[in-house]
């Protein structure tokens, strides 16, 4: 779905004003990143189901291969304070197209399940979103550990 529209939001989606903080949060955090290699800032929002949002930057560092994605330092900061449970997350960086998560990340996200909404923007605010289905499809998580 493209943004700024005034079609009726599906069910699952969150109000409006709430997306609009999520993606606002998500620009503010980007301000936070600490990419003195890259020189390439992200930020994340994250909705709990319970309407917190926690947000999280990129972290890099003199040893380039301990540098976080900001994905994972918002849901890392979320978990740590109790939250298991997300309705989305919205991604800014200053990519004039969307911003789109690593593997890894995605990996991170589908351990809290496959039904969530991830809110990819570009720079100007515009934005798509895709469920973590679509960005990982036919993956692998907690739930195949049972299956053995
Ligand atoms: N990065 C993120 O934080 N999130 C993304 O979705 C893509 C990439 C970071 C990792 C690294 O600090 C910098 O952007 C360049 O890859």
């Amino acid at each position: 779905m493209e943004g700024g529209g005034q079609q009726p939001r599906p069910p699952d989606q969150p109000p409006r004003e709430h997306l609009q903080l999520l993606l606002h949060r998500s620009r503010e955090a980007k301000n936070c990143a600490y990419c003195p290699y890259s020189r390439f800032p992200v930020g994340a929002a994250l909705l709990t189901a319970g309407g917190e949002i926690f947000s999280g930057c990129n972290v890099e560092n003199a040893c380039y291969n301990l540098g976080v994605c900001a994905e994972r330092t918002a849901i890392q900061k979320a978990i740590s304070e109790g939250h298991t449970s997300f309705r989305a997350m919205a991604i800014a960086s200053d990519m004039g197209d969307f911003i789109t998560p690593c593997g890894a990340c995605r990996q991170v996200m589908r351990e809290f399940g496959t039904d969530w909404d991830i809110y990819l923007t570009k720079a100007d605010g515009t934005y798509i979103v895709k469920r973590l289905e679509e960005l990982l499809p036919f993956s692998f998580g907690p739930e195949d550990l049972k299956k053995m």
